[in-house]
C-alpha cells in the first residue's frame, strides 16, 4: 500500500502537486492521467524518493517511503529517457543497470546477476535482443528493454512514466497486455499514460491529477465531469455507448 498524505509540492514558488491524499493499494493495475504540466511525473519522482518532500507524507507498506526504499527496490521506467544511443552497451547490460543497487561499491556483475536479466529480457520477450547494441534497437524494443531493466530487481512496485510514448498502436496494445500479466502475477502497476483509450481497456483505477486531485477510481466510473475537471472544458468526451 502506498499511502500519500496532504502531499504539496512547489518549484520557486509555483505550486505543483496541492494537498494530495492518495491511496494505492497492493495489487492495483493504476493508470495516473492529467494534462501535460499536470505533476504526474512529479508526483512519480516524490513516491521514488527522487525529490525532497516539503510538506505531508508518503508512507510505503506502512513505512515512511524514504525508510522503505532504502530496504526494497522500485522497478521504475522514466519518462521519454535521455540517452546517448551511441554508448556502447548491449541490452542486457542496459538491463543489468536495473540491479546496480545489489551491488557492493566496486563489484562486478556474475553470472546470477546475468541469468537474472535474461530473464527480464525473456518476460518482455527481448531475449533475442540481449547481446545488441542499444543504439540499434528500434523505439518499441528499447522500450521493452527498459521495461526488462525495471523488471530485474523484482520489485512488488512497478512505477512508469509514460511507456508508450514511442510505441505504434500494436506496439502499445501488447506493452500494456505484458504489463496487466505482471498485474495478474501479482505487481503493483502505477502508469502515467496519455493513452486514454488503452487504459480504458487494461487499468483497473484511475487517478485523474491536475495540480489537485480529481478521482482516484474504477477506470469505469470515472465520467466527463471528471474528465472535464481534470483536463479543462475545451476537452471533448466521447463516450462510449455499448
Ligand atoms: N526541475 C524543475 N524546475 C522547474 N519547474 C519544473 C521542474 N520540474 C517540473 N517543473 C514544472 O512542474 C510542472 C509539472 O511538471 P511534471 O513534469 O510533473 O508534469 P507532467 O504532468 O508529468 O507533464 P507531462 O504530461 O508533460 O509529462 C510543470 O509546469 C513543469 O514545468
Ligand atoms: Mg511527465
Amino acid at each position: 500500500m502506498i499511502r500519500i498524505r496532504g502531499l504539496s509540492f512547489s518549484i520557486d514558488g509555483l505550486t505543483i502537486l496541492e494537498d494530495i491524499d492518495l491511496e494505492i493499494a497492493e495489487g492495483e493495475f493504476v493508470a495516473i492521467i492529467g494534462p501535460n504540466g499536470a505533476g504526474k511525473s512529479t508526483l512519480l519522482k516524490l513516491v521514488l524518493g527522487f525529490l525532497p518532500l516539503p510538506s505531508g507524507s508518503i508512507e510505503i507498506d506502512g513505512v515512511p517511503h524514504l525508510d522503505w526504499l532504502k530496504q526494497h527496490p522500485v522497478g521504475y521506467l522514466p519518462q521519454r529517457e535521455e540517452f546517448d544511443r551511441r554508448f556502447p552497451a548491449s541490452a542486457l547490460d542496459l538491463v543489468l543497470m536495473g540491479l546496480a543497487g545489489d551491488l557492493p561499491l566496486g563489484a562486478r556483475f556474475g553470472e546470477r546477476h546475468r541469468q537474472r536479466a535474461l530473464q527480464a529480457l525473456r518476460t518482455t520477450r527481448t531475449e533475442a535482443l540481449a547481446k545488441k547494441p542499444i543504439g540499434s534497437l528500434s523505439g518499441g524494443e528499447l522500450q521493452r528493454v527498459f521495461l526488462a531493466r525495471a523488471l530485474v530487481s523484482d520489485s512488488k512496485y512497478l512505477i512508469l512514466d509514460e511507456p508508450e510514448a514511442s510505441l505504434d498502436m500494436p506496439g502499445t496494445q501488447s506493452f500494456f497486455a505484458l504489463l496487466r500479466e505482471l498485474n495478474q502475477a501479482g505487481k503493483t502497476v502505477i502508469t502515467v499514460s496519455h493513452d486514454l483509450q488503452t487504459l480504458s481497456e487494461y487499468c483497473s483505477f484511475l487517478v485523474c491529477l491536475n495540480r489537485r486531485l480529481h478521482c482516484h477510481t474504477q477506470t469505469d466510473l470515472v465520467n466527463s465531469e471528471i474528465m472535464h475537471k481534470t483536463f479543462g472544458e475545451a476537452v471533448r468526451i466521447i463516450e462510449k455507448d455499448y
